[in-house]
């Protein structure tokens, strides 16, 4: 099962245009084969920064900054990126240079996972789009770090390296729906139960680009 097509036609084509240098981001991403978040995930990244004024995002998995980028168009004060395959993150300073806009951001090499731990927040908005098998260990890692009514929100919940039927069987009360599938499909599970049995986070899951879940800090 997959989102019918139209649906994302819709939201792309209603949605925002790409800047000049985003579209040669999205250039080089196809041309690569790289999975940048995509537009449609893109114009809520943009709204989230912009609904809770955002002072600073972290980012878990930056690749040359596409996502980032949309942040910064909603008005971010920081990003943080985080990438461990440098040629990627110099690429990411190549663009944001170009866009006027290497000033508000900060580029981390290395694990995002460790890089995380050298920042105390707060963080207005999170993004969790790096190893699937890491999400719940980066909620764990954040949870303290983000600011009541900030946001962390995770890629990939419904498309990429996951099997979706077993995720909705898995979802829908089959709790061995997953266990024979790989550890990506695993990882979104773990997170989604995470996050949704966390009682200081509320969760809306929105079938927008590869899937978000958008979880907002209550307490
Ligand atoms: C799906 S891509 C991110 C795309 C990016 N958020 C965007 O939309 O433009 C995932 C990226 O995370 C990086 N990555 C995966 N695990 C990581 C980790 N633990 N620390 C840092 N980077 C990581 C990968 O090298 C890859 O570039």
């Amino acid at each position: 099962m997959v989102l019918p097509e139209a649906v994302s036609r819709f939201v792309r084509a209603g949605g925002p245009e790409h800047t000049a240098v985003q579209e040669r981001m999205a250039a080089f991403a196809r041309e690569h084969d790289f999975p940048n978040i995509g537009p449609e995930s893109g114009a809520v990244l943009r709204l989230l920064a912009r609904v809770t004024d955002a002072d600073a995002v972290f980012e878990f998995g930056s690749g040359f900054g596409y996502s980032a980028s949309w942040f910064l168009r909603g008005g971010a004060d920081r990003v943080i990126l985080t990438e461990f395959d440098a040629d990627e993150l110099d690429k990411g300073r190549e663009f944001m240079a170009d866009a006027g806009l290497a000033d508000r951001c900060v580029f981390e090499g290395g694990d995002a996972m460790a890089t995380v731990e050298r920042y105390d927040g707060p963080f207005d908005v999170v993004l969790v789009d790096h190893q699937k098998e890491r999400y719940a260990d980066a909620l764990r890692a954040v949870r303290g770090k983000v600011r009541p009514g900030g946001v962390v929100v995770a890629d990939n919940t419904m498309r990429g390296p996951i099997d979706f039927d077993a995720l909705l069987a898995y979802l829908e009360g089959d709790a061995d729906a997953i266990g024979g599938e790989n550890e990506q499909t695993r990882g979104i599970a773990a997170y989604l139960d995470a996050v949704r049995a966390a009682d200081d986070f509320e969760t809306a899951l929105l079938p927008v680009g590869s899937g978000l879940a958008v979880s907002t800090k209550v307490a």
